[in-house]
């Protein structure tokens, strides 16, 4: 009987795939045999051709599933499509670049069906982990401020709440599904933090193994992963994260526009409609950058061609933004509201607007 699914979120890790799966089936063959587990990849439309190298393996071997999603990137989504996709009353979730070592699966396991825990994570730092081949001192730094945070968050005591790599029963993480965030790559934590009570935890030292193929897709930005996290918890049902980082971004965008704006003023003193235009070229290619580097920044554009042609399709989305916050503004100025609270009515009207168009056109890939 189907017991346990390897989820595995893949972007670009075609050479990896075949060697993990042998490794997984090396791990829990003796306890699960055949059918006892599935590996499900859950791949974002690589270009590598990630998926077909899945499927292939799928054609030879029942135990490998394969999710080939279009137009929808990030490591937590994937995970949680991978928790609704499966049968199997226990699912983990892993790198799929051979960093985590798949000789943890039936320890893991065995700790849930013996309920010495609820959710089971393997940690580079607890007690007998080692990072010997993962250079990043500075990840060494935060961790600590990291994990009282993350402590704060969920009630539970962790050593490595950012790990990548855990298992918990199926049903547990399905009915948290509508209420994470999706957001980043903090899907652990989310999990955790979603829970209406602490879940008892059970922590197993990691070997963490360096990548074997290809690059790593995520940067270390764990702060901000923190901060997201933490509104998300709190604001996050008013004002959803992602609008409130855009909007975030368009209010130093403004900063930015006035900052130039007045710098060329003082150059060249006639010349306002020039330097007006300068500015909102300026403020406008400032906001796509930081958007890109903050608010998607689990499905940044990468590469001149993406970069380029987004910064094209931002720039445009953003004229009928301004045409539309123009238009709105005009209308109720006219109809007698007071000009600041028209031309604020315009600003949320071009915002939501420039937001719904941009998240579908700009990095809806
Ligand atoms: N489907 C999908 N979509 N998969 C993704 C995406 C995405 O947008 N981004 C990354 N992945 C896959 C990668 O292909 C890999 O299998 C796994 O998710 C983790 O990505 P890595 O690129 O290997 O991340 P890392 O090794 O640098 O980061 C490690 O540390 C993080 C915490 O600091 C991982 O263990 C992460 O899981 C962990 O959160
Ligand atoms: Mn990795």
């Amino acid at each position: 009987m189907l017991e346990l699914a390897i989820i595995l979120p893949t972007l670009n890790e075609r050479g990896n795939l075949a060697s993990l799966v042998e490794r997984i089936d090396g791990a829990l063959g003796p306890m699960l045999g055949d059918g006892g587990w599935e590996v499900l990849i859950v791949d974002d439309d690589s270009r590598d051709g990630t998926a077909d190298e899945a499927r292939a393996l799928a054609l030879t071997d029942r135990r490998v599933r394969v999710i080939q999603r279009i137009g929808r990137r990030g490591l937590a989504s994937a995970a949680m499509e991978g928790f609704c996709a499966t049968a199997a009353p226990f699912a983990a979730v892993m790198d799929a670049d051979h960093q985590h070592d798949p000789a943890l699966l039936p320890k893991m396991l065995a700790a849930l069906k013996a309920g010495e825990a609820e959710v089971c994570v393997a940690s580079r730092f607890a007690e007998g982990a080692s990072t010997a081949n993962w250079a990043d001192p500075e990840r060494e730094k935060l961790s600590g401020l990291a994990n009282r945070v993350a402590r704060a968050l969920t009630g539970v005591d962790l050593t490595d709440p950012m790990s990548g790599y855990f298992m918990l029963p199926t049903a547990t993480a399905r009915a948290m599904v509508p209420r994470l965030s999706g957001i980043g790559f903090k899907i652990l934590l989310d999990l955790l933090a979603t829970s209406d009570r602490p879940l008892r935890v059970k922590e197993f030292p990691l070997d963490f193994a360096a990548r074997r193929e290809g690059t790593s897709k995520l940067d270390r930005a764990i702060l901000f992963d923190f901060l997201a996290g933490l509104y998300d918890r709190t604001m996050g049902r008013l004002v959803p994260t992602r609008f409130a980082l855009f909007g975030t971004v368009g209010a130093l965008g403004v900063i930015v526009h006035f900052a130039v704006l007045s710098a060329l003023l003082l150059v060249f003193e006639e010349g306002f409609t020039l330097a007006q235009g300068a500015a909102v070229l300026v403020a406008m290619s400032f906001n796509f950058w930081l958007n890109n580097y903050l608010t998607y920044r689990d499905q940044r554009l990468k590469g001149w061609g993406a970069v380029l042609r987004g910064w094209l399709g931002f720039c445009g989305t953003c004229a009928i933004g301004g045409f539309a916050n123009v238009a709105v503004a005009t209308l109720l100025e006219s109809q007698g509201l007071f000009w600041a609270f028209a031309a604020l009515a315009g600003i949320l009207v071009g915002s939501v607007w420039n937001y719904a168009l941009s998240s579908r056109f700009v990095w809806g890939r």
